[in-house]
């Protein structure tokens, strides 16, 4: 089996945990992860597993504006220099059958009552459900204690755990429907 890892990252928070992930579902998968400026836009229908993942900005998805102002918070250079998660999605081709996805995101802590409003992980799978992909696990999410990091502490252990539960799931899915 195998699975494909989009991640979007711009301190590197994200990219830590698309790794961790990549190292849990590799108890039970190939893994390839890529970094969604280098990721294939076109899905092949070899992929059985589809994980996608970035940071929230301002409620959502990172912007063009959002990124500089990233950029601006830091002297290094980002991990994610191109494009973000929503210019991938736009171009973003599956195959006939219907890839089982997983979202992700990275997030500040927020008081439980507010937790709902960062949106990246629901319009990310709202977008790819559109093209056809199919969210077979709900969406986690893993915390940053300040906007260019560090995780919180243990958030790198939990994603690789969430990463053998997923390949454990899929390995109990029924087959994708052909949507030819
Ligand atoms: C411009 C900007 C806007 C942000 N807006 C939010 C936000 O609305 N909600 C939130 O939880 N975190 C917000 N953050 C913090 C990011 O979620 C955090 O930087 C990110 O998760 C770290 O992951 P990364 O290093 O992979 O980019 C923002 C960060 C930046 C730079």
């Amino acid at each position: 089996m195998r699975a494909l890892i989009v991640f979007e990252s711009m301190f590197g928070n994200a990219q830590t945990i698309a790794r961790s992930i990549s190292r849990g579902l590799a108890t039970a998968m190939d893994v390839r992860t890529a970094e969604v400026g280098d990721a294939p836009t076109s899905i092949s229908e070899e992929v059985d597993l589809l994980v996608v993942g970035g940071p929230n900005h301002q409620f959502g998805m990172t912007r063009p504006d959002s990124r500089r102002q990233a950029a601006e918070m830091t002297t290094r250079p980002l991990v994610s220099r191109g494009i973000g998660l929503r210019e991938w999605i736009a171009r973003v081709r599956g195959p006939a059958v219907a890839v089982p996805l997983v979202v992700f995101d990275t997030r500040l802590t927020h008081p439980r009552f507010l937790q709902h409003v960062d949106r990246t992980s629901r319009s990310v799978e709202k977008r790819l459900r559109d093209r056809g992909f199919r969210v077979v696990a709900t969406a986690e999410h893993f915390f940053v204690l300040d906007a260019v990091g560090p995780l919180r502490r243990g958030e790198g252990e939990r994603a690789v755990r969430w990463g053998e539960e997923l390949a454990r799931a899929l390995l109990r899915l029924p087959p994708a429907a052909d949507q030819g």
